[in-house]
C-alpha cells in the first residue's frame, strides 16, 4: 500500500506526519490511497481473510502485519423486515456497530489510528471525546501499551463510556465545558508535542471506519444499497463511508454510490441547518443539547467533508427531536431485538421522517448504520422505559404484580 497525505480544501500535499490539519490554510487532510498497485484484482479475493477491517488491508494506510487489532468490524448486518414493514420501505437493513469489541464504531478507526501511532513511535495517545471515542482509544492504548489521556465533557458522557475509559487505564479528565472546548485543547496539546491526537481529525481515523462500506457491500454480495443513513456529530464517519464507496468505484467493483443521509438531534444540527438552506459550510451551534450525548457537538470538526459526501450522492440530511429519538431506539428493540444507544437511534427516527415527508422511496434498500451498543447508557434506557415492578418474594404475589 501507498498514499499520500493531502488537504481537503487546497489540495496541497502534507508531508509533516503530526499536523492535525494543513499547514498552509487550515483544512482537514485526507489520506489518498493509490490503489493502482490493486486494479487488477476483484473483490471476491480479499475473501480470503476473515471479515472485519482487515480483510480490507490493501486499502488501508498502515502495515497490517503490525496492526494493534481487537478484531474490530465483522458486523452484523441486520435484515428488519418489521421495521420495513412499519414504515413502509421495501428493505430496511440495520449495520449494529454495536458488536465492535468496545461497542461502537470507533474501534474501526482505533485499530488503523492506534497503529499509525505506534509506526510513528509515539508513547502517548490522546483525544477529547462525548465517550465512545475515548473508550476505543483507551482500549488500544492498552493493546499497544501507550500512554492514553481522554478529555470529556463533565457530566454529559454516558455512564457505560466513562467506566470503560476508567477500566482499560486511561487517565480520564473531565472539563468544565463541552466537546468543542475539549477537542480545542487537545488539539492544542497535540501541537505542542504532548501527545498525538486520535480524533478523527487525524485523517488515519476514517481510514479505518470507510470499511463500513466495504462490509456492506460484501455482506450484500457487491449490491449497492440505494441510501445509508446515520448520525452525524462530529462528521467524520459520513464522509469516510462515502471515501469507502468512492474508493471502490474507483476500482470498478461497483457502479453508483449510496445516497448518503446524516441525521443530527435538533438540539445539536449545524450540518442539518447548513444543509437545508443550501449551504457547503456550517454555522457553529454555541450551545449543543441533546439526550444523544455522543453527538452533542455545536461544531463538528469534518462538517465540510460531511457535507460534501451528502451533496455528492444526492443524499439529504434533517434532523430528530429527543422524543424520536428515544421512541425509535424503544422501537428498534422491541421490534427487532437490536439495542443500539440514543445516538445510533437517529438513524432510526430519521429513517421514519423522511418516509413520512416522502423523501425516501418506499421502493429503496436502505441501510441505517447504528453506530453504538445500548449498554453504552443504561441511564437513559431505564428512564426512558416502564418502571420496574416490585413484588414480595412469592409466586402469588409475583403473579398479581404482573397481572396475570
Ligand atoms: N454515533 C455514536 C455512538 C458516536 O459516539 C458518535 C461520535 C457518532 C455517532 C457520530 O460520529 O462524530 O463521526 O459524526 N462520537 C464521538 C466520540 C464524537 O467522542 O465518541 P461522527
Amino acid at each position: 500500500m501507498s498514499f499520500g497525505i493531502s488537504c481537503f480544501e487546497c489540495g496541497r500535499t502534507v508531508e509533516d506526519p503530526f499536523v492535525d490539519s494543513c499547514p498552509t490554510c487550515g483544512g482537514r487532510l485526507t489520506v489518498d490511497m493509490d490503489l493502482g498497485a490493486i486494479k487488477e484484482r476483484s473483490p471476491i479475493e480479499l475473501r480470503s481473510r476473515p471479515l472485519g477491517v482487515w480483510r480490507y488491508a490493501p486499502f488501508l494506510p498502515v502495515d497490517a502485519t503490525k496492526a494493534v487489532s481487537l478484531q474490530e468490524g465483522a458486523t452484523p448486518l441486520y435484515k428488519c423486515k418489521a421495521l420495513a414493514d412499519l414504515v413502509k420501505i421495501k428493505d430496511v437493513m440495520v449495520k449494529f456497530e454495536g458488536a465492535n469489541p468496545t461497542g461502537s464504531f470507533k474501534d474501526r478507526g482505533m485499530t488503523v489510528g492506534v497503529s499509525r501511532a505506534v509506526e510513528l513511535g509515539c508513547k502517548i495517545v490522546g483525544c477529547a471525546s462525548t465517550g465512545n471515542t475515548s473508550a476505543s482509544l483507551a482500549a488500544y492504548a492498552a493493546k499497544a501499551r501507550l500512554g492514553c489521556v481522554v478529555l470529556l465533557p463533565s457530566g454529559k458522557v454516558a455512564a457505560g463510556k466513562l467506566a470503560q475509559a476508567m477500566f482499560y487505564g486511561a487517565k480520564v479528565v473531565m472539563i468544565d465545558g463541552n466537546f468543542d472546548d475539549a477537542l480545542k485543547i487537545i488539539r492544542e496539546m497535540g501541537a505542542a508535542g504532548h501527545l498525538y491526537v486520535l480524533n478523527s481529525i487525524n485523517p488515519f481515523r476514517p481510514e479505518g471506519q470507510k470499511t463500513i462500506a466495504f462490509e456492506v457491500l460484501d455482506q450484500l454480495d457487491f449490491k449497492v444499497p440505494d441510501r445509508i443513513i446515520l448520525p452525524v456529530g462530529n462528521a467524520a464517519n459520513i464522509w469516510a463511508i462515502y471515501k469507502g464507496f468512492v474508493e471502490w468505484k474507483e476500482m470498478g467493483w461497483i457502479d453508483r454510490i449510496p445516497k448518503m443521509t446524516g441525521i443530527q438531534a435538533s438540539g445539536s444540527a449545524p450540518i442539518v441547518r447548513a444543509f437545508r438552506s443550501g449551504q457547503r459550510d456550517f454555522v457553529p451551534e454555541d450551545n449543543p443539547e441533546t439526550i444523544a450525548t455522543a453527538i452533542r457537538i455545536g461544531n463538528p470538526a469534518s462538517g465540510k467533508k460531511a457535507l460534501k459526501a451528502i451533496y455528492e450522492t444526492g443524499g439529504t440530511a434533517i434532523d430528530v427531536t429527543d422524543e424520536e429519538i428515544l421512541a425509535a431506539q424503544r422501537l428498534l428493540g422491541r421490534l427487532e431485538g437490536i439495542g443500539v444507544e440514543p445516538a445510533s437511534a437517529t438513524s432510526i427516527a430519521g429513517l421514519a421522517k423522511l418516509r413520512e415527508m416522502g423523501e425516501i422511496d418506499g421502493d429503496e434498500r436502505v441501510v441505517c448504520v447504528c453506530t453504538g451498543h445500548v449498554l453504552k447508557d443504561p441511564d437513559t434506557v431505564m428512564r426512558s422505559c416502564e418502571a420496574i415492578i416490585h413484588s414480595k418474594a412469592d409466586t402469588s404475589s409475583v403473579l398479581r404484580a404482573i397481572g396475570a
